[in-house]
C-alpha cells in the first residue's frame, strides 16, 4: 500500500468515526421503542433499557476518547438512566407509562437537548457539527451565533410538535408525521438555512468559506481535540520558526492515529508567477521554471499558479476579514477560492515577479496585500515596532525576481521589502539582473549556466533550505557589460520605435536591430554569426565605413569562431568601403547587397567570395 493511499485509509476512517458517533445513540432509542411496541413482557424492560444505558454508555465514552459528545449523547444516556431508576424505584407504575408514552420521552429528550443548552446560556447543540464545517477563525462571530441559534430553535420547535403530536396514540402521530418532519423539514432547513442567512447579509457561502480558511472539516476536528490550533504570535508575514518541518508532518503529527512510519515528508511548494509575459518570453517564467524543476528533483510538490491566468482582485481594505468574517475575504475571485487556501497549505511559497520599479509588480503585491485575512486586526508591540498577529502558520518564502538593468544593486529595493515582510520566514531571495539579454545566442552559454544554478538552488532549497554562496555567484554573475547592454538595448529601442513596432512584434518579424554605431554594428554581426556555416572557413573580413558614422572594423573566422575587433585589419581577405547607412539597410533587409553592389553604393576589394558568402556566414538571427 502506497503511502498516499495509508493516508487516504487513515482519513476515511477519521469521517466513518465520525458518522459513527453522530449516529450511535440513537438506535438504542429505535431498539427500545420497537421492544416496547412489541408487547414484550414488562419484567424484561428492565434488562432492555439497562442495556441501553450501557450501550450509550459506551457511545460517551468513545464521544470522550475520539471528539466529544454532543448534548444528545448526554440526553438519551441520561433518558435511560432515568428509565432505567425508575424501573427499579417504581416497577409497577413506571412499566404502564412507559408502555404509553416511551416514544413521547424520546422526543421531549431530543427537544431538552434542543432547547435547554441556549437557555442555559450553553452553547447551541448545531455547534458542534457547524463546528466541524467551517473555519475555526468564524466560531466566535455573531453570525456565526445567529446562524446556530435559528437552527437550534427551529430543531427544539420540531421535537416539540413531534412530542405533541405523540400524545395521540397513532402510528401517523407517533411515527409518519414526526419522522416527515425531520426528513423533509429539519434536515433540508439545516442544509439551505446557513448560506442563505450569509448570502442575505452579503457574505460569502459555506462553501467559500471553507476554501478560505485554512481548517478543512478534517481539520476543524482536530481542532476541537485542541491539537491543531495555531499559535498566535505577534509578527509580520512570518512563519513560526525558521526551520519549521513540513506542513504535511505537521499535519500528520497532529492527527493522533497516525503510526510514525506513515508520515509522508514531500514538501509542498507554491510557485507564484506575477509576470503578465507568458512562459518562453517571460524572463521571471524561465527562472521560475529553473528553480520548480530542481525542487521537483529533489522529491517537493511543487504547484505553479500564473497570476496572469487568474483573478486577483485588489484589496478594498473594508477589514470584513478582520470583523464580520474572521480570516475570510470578502471577494469571491481565484484569490479566495483557489490561491489563498492552496498558499496556507504550502511548506513553501515562492514569489516570482519581474522587477517593475525597483520592487515587485502589481500583480505581485495585489496578492501580498490579499493575504491580509491571515491577520488579526490587534496591535502588538513588537522589536521596536508594532505587528498584527498571525492567525495562520504561513509558508517559508523564496523571492526571485529578474531585472533589466545590469546592476545587481537595482533589487536593494524590493531586498529590503521582502527581508522586512518576511522577517525569518524568507528562506531565499533570488536575483537576476540583465535577465533581457539571457535570449540573445551570444550569451546562450552564460544563460544556461545561470539556469543550471538556478536548478541547483532549486535543489538545495528543498533539500537543506539553503543555497551556497557559490549557487548565488553563478546564478548573479555577470553576463554583460553594463557599458555594452546599455548601446546594445538603446540600439534595439531605436529600432523599434523607428519600425513602430513593440520588442515582441520585432521578434516575431525575425527583424534585426538597426546598428547605430560601429561597436553596435559589431555586436550585430557576432550575434549574426553562423559557426555551422563558416566551420573550415578561414577569413579576415573589414568594413570601413563613411558617412554619417566614420569607423573600422573587422572580423576573424577560424574553426567556427569569430572575433571582432574595432580599427583595421592588417592583412584582410575582403575589405568593404561603404557608407554606414548603406551598409545597415543591407544589415536589416532593407536592401539586397548584390544591388547595392551593382549599383556600386559599396566597394568590396579582395577576395568577393566571402562578400557572395556573407548572407551565409552572418546570417543567424
Ligand atoms: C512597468 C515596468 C517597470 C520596470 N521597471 C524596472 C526597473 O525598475 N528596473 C529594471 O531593471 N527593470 C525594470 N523593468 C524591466 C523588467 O524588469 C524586465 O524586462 C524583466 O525581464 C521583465 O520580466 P519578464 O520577462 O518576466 O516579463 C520594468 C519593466 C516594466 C514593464
Amino acid at each position: 500500500m502506497s503511502l498516499t493511499s495509508v493516508k487516504k485509509a487513515k482519513s476515511s476512517l477519521g469521517k466513518a468515526r465520525q458518522v459513527f458517533l453522530y449516529v450511535a445513540p440513537f438506535p438504542a432509542l429505535v431498539f427500545f421503542k420497537i421492544w416496547i411496541s412489541l408487547g414484550r413482557d414488562p419484567g424484561s424492560l428492565f434488562i432492555v433499557a439497562g442495556s441501553m444505558l450501557a450501550y450509550c454508555s459506551i457511545c460517551l465514552a468513545l464521544a470522550l476518547r475520539w471528539d466529544k459528545p454532543t448534548y444528545f449523547d448526554w440526553a438519551i444516556w441520561a433518558y435511560f438512566l432515568a428509565i432505567s431508576l425508575s424501573l427499579v424505584l417504581w416497577k409497577e407504575a413506571t412499566a404502564p407509562i412507559l408502555v404509553e408514552y416511551a416514544i413521547t420521552g424520546v422526543y421531549l429528550c431530543l427537544f431538552g437537548a434542543a432547547f435547554l443548552p441556549p437557555i442555559l446560556r450553553l452553547d447551541p447543540f448545531t455547534y458542534h457539527y457547524a463546528k466541524k464545517l467551517v473555519p475555526q477563525a468564524f466560531w466566535s462571530t455573531p453570525v456565526f451565533a445567529n446562524i446556530n441559534r435559528v437552527m437550534t430553535f427551529v430543531w427544539a420547535g420540531i421535537f416539540a410538535i413531534c412530542g405533541l403530536l405523540s400524545l395521540y396514540p397513532s402510528s401517523v402521530t407517533r411515527a409518519l408525521v414526526p419522522i416527515s418532519m425531520i426528513v423533509g423539514l429539519g434536515i433540508p432547513f439545516n442544509l439551505l438555512f446557513p448560506d442563505y442567512y450569509l448570502k442575505s447579509i452579503g457574505l460569502p457561502t459555506m462553501a467559500a468559506m471553507r476554501g478560505s480558511g485554512d481548517l478543512s472539516a478534517k481539520n476543524a476536528a482536530a481542532v476541537s481535540d485542541k491539537k491543531a490550533l495555531p499559535d498566535v504570535v505577534a509578527c509580520r508575514l512570518e512563519p513560526l520558526g525558521s526551520t519549521v518541518p513540513p506542513k504535511s508532518v505537521q499535519r500528520q503529527a497532529e492527527t493522533t492515529d497516525q503510526s510514525q512510519s506513515e508520515r509522508s515528508t514531500t514538501l509542498k511548494v507554491i510557485a507564484i508567477n506575477s509576470s503578465p509575459r507568458a512562459d518562453g518570453t517571460s524572463k521571471t517564467g524561465i527562472m521560475l521554471e529553473a528553480l520548480v524543476g530542481g525542487m521537483r528533483e529533489a522529491g517537493a510538490e511543487v504547484e505553479t499558479v500564473h497570476l496572469r491566468q487568474k483573478v486577483v482582485k485588489n484589496c478594498i481594505g473594508c477589514f470584513t476579514c478582520w470583523t464580520k468574517t474572521p480570516g475570510i475575504c470578502v471577494h469571491k475571485d481565484d484569490m479566495t477560492n483557489e490561491l489563498f487556501p492552496k498558499w496556507l497549505e504550502a511548506d513553501i511559497a515562492v514569489y516570482a515577479t519581474p522587477l517593475y520599479h525597483y520592487t515587485m509588480n502589481a500583480t505581485m503585491k495585489a496578492f501580498v496585500e490579499r493575504s491580509l485575512p491571515t491577520l488579526e486586526p490587534f496591535f502588538i508591540p513588537n522589536e521596536g515596532g508594532t505587528r498584527h498577529p498571525l492567525r495562520h502558520k504561513l509558508p517559508q518564502a523564496v523571492v526571485i525576481s529578474v531585472a533589466g538593468f545590469p546592476e545587481l544593486a537595482v533589487f536593494d529595493q524590493l531586498s529590503s521589502y521582502v527581508r522586512f515582510l518576511f522577517g525569518r520566514g524568507l528562506l531565499a531571495e533570488l536575483y537576476r539582473p540583465a535577465a533581457e539579454v539571457m535570449k540573445l545566442p551570444e550569451f546562450s552559454e552564460t544563460s544556461r549556466d545561470i539556469l543550471s544554478a538556478t536548478a541547483d538552488a532549486g535543489r538545495d532549497l528543498v533539500q537543506s533550505r539553503k543555497i551556497s554562496n557559490e549557487t548565488m555567484e553563478r546564478i548573479t554573475q555577470p553576463i554583460v557589460d553594463p557599458d555594452s547592454l546599455a548601446k546594445m538595448a538603446n540600439m534595439f529601442w531605436k529600432s523599434c520605435i523607428q519600425e513602430g513596432l513593440t520588442p515582441k512584434e520585432f521578434e516575431r518579424k525575425n527583424l534585426v536591430p538597426r546598428p547605430d554605431s560601429v561597436q553596435t554594428f559589431m555586436m550585430i554581426m557576432s550575434r549574426g554569426f553562423n559557426p555551422l556555416n563558416a566551420a573550415g572557413s578561414r577569413a579576415v573580413i573589414q568594413f570601413d565605413f563613411s558617412g554619417e558614422i566614420e569607423g573600422a572594423c573587422s572580423f576573424r573566422i577560424e574553426n567556427g569562431l569569430i572575433e571582432a575587433k574595432e580599427g583595421r585589419s592588417e592583412k584582410p581577405d575582403l575589405t568593404i568601403q561603404s557608407p554606414f547607412d548603406i551598409w545597415m539597410d543591407i544589415v536589416t533587409g532593407k536592401s539586397d547587397g548584390q544591388q547595392m553592389f551593382m549599383e556600386q553604393k559599396y566597394k568590396a576589394i579582395g577576395d568577393l567570395s566571402l562578400l557572395i558568402r556573407m548572407k551565409e556566414l552572418f546570417g543567424n538571427r
